[in-house]
């Protein structure tokens, strides 16, 4: 094992190893950003790697809804909720979010991390086991890993994997719960949510779905994917408002029992300043725009299919499993995903190379996010500079 004489020798050799390996990270401050359009260095591209899938980061209601809440109720909650943080906005965008995910409540998180970094190990201790796909996002890692519960990773989307699992375990531990995304991050498929309701009520475990990626994008009303599976049975619905919603922050919506009993266990929520207004007040005007602007929704998921119909069809590039508004070209190694980003930047396009840790070793690929802000006409674009790329 390397010994360090000091912290500079440690910090050193480990940016040394991550420039080696082509997974070295930087900053990269953006002139500006506006409609899906990044300025840097002078120069605007069109950007595919954004998460503001329904382009309302930047919509007028969000920054009057912001300008608002502040102005009545200040720029900070002061407190956390069980101190004097509690604000009678919050209340109204835990009820909005209760309504979209037909749940009977709703709870408000700092962020999406701390949401799952505090419910799991809420939920789950030292005797219970937890089946977590293998493609969850890190901060349900931590979550699990932070609960102390018996960690087993089931293959992604693999029912059978899962349920053998369950099986063999039966009995064994206090509880159990099963934790998956809706729409995945990364891969932009989606979850059997009829098949894992299937299996939780077979071997009474707990049903955690985190909907980051699908709230605001899938079903009649934005509402995600689960509630025609049926929201009722999921027992932790959890999402973001800092993708398709255009702000910050995240929720939980839930039963009335399961608030009560988040709210008192829950360290992250407990322990953390409440949400400030302005970002509140942008929350709910996208929760309102939601209904009021259906079409942004419909855009986007047109525009993904021809994404990918596309890329398979006209380009021959089938090494997609995206079934969303996100959709990864897989290349990899990360040294071959850095150069193809830059060359669709030097082609007026801003798409991130995403490399492992995010993704498993060997699988670096080019996250493509299809937003409301692009038109067919950026999609043409793209679609022909990576026909010269690959
Ligand atoms: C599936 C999933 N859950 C949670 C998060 C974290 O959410 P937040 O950005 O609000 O912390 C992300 C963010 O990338 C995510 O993709």
């Amino acid at each position: 094992m390397d010994s360090f004489e000091n912290i500079t020798d440690f910090i050193d050799s480990e940016l040394r190893l991550q420039n080696e390996t082509g997974m070295l990270r930087s900053l990269f401050p953006l002139e500006g950003s506006q409609r899906g359009l990044i300025e840097t260095e002078g120069k605007p591209l069109v950007d595919f790697s954004s998460n503001d899938y329904l382009g309302l980061a930047d919509h007028p209601a969000l920054i009057e809804g912001a300008k608002k809440a502040m102005e009545k109720w200040g720029a900070g909650a002061r407190a956390s909720r069980l101190m004097s943080g509690d604000l009678e906005i919050h209340h109204r965008l835990e009820s909005a979010i209760a309504a979209l995910k037909g749940k009977e409540a709703g709870l408000l998180f700092g962020s999406g991390y701390l949401a799952n970094t505090g419910i799991i190990p809420a939920l789950c201790g030292r005797n219970d086991v937890i089946y977590s796909d293998r493609l969850n996002h890190a901060s349900i890692v931590d979550g699990v890993l932070l609960s102390r519960a018996r960690f087993c990773r089931f293959r992604h989307n693999d029912m059978n994997h899962l349920e053998d699992l369950l099986k063999s375990h039966k009995s064994r531990y206090r509880k159990a719960l099963i934790v998956v995304e809706s729409v995945y991050s990364m891969d932009g498929d989606q979850a059997p949510v009829s098949e894992l309701l299937e299996l939780r009520g077979r071997y009474g475990a707990m049903l955690m779905i985190d909907e980051a990626h699908a709230t605001g994008v899938f079903g009649a009303k934005g509402e995600g994917i689960i509630s025609q599976a049926g929201a009722e049975s999921v027992d932790v619905i959890l999402s973001t408002f800092g993708k398709a919603l255009g702000g910050y922050g995240a929720f939980v919506a839930v039963s009335n029992r399961m608030k009560q009993f988040l709210l008192n266990r829950a360290k992250t929520f407990i322990f953390s300043t409440a949400l400030p207004p302005a970002v509140i007040g942008a929350n709910l005007a996208a929760v309102k725009l939601l209904e009021e602007e259906p079409e942004r929704r419909t855009r986007v998921c047109e525009l993904a299919s021809e994404l990918r119909r596309a890329l398979k069809e006209d380009l021959g590039f089938i090494n997609t499993p995206s079934e969303s508004q996100i959709v990864p070209m897989m290349v990899g190694d990360s040294q071959g995903a850095l150069s193809l980003a830059e060359s669709l930047r030097d082609a007026g396009f801003f798409v991130k190379a995403i490399r492992p840790p995010t993704v498993p070793e060997g699988t670096a690929r080019l996250r493509l996010s299809v937003t409301a802000n692009h038109s067919l006409k950026d999609v043409r674009q793209l679609l022909e500079a990576l026909s010269s790329g690959f």
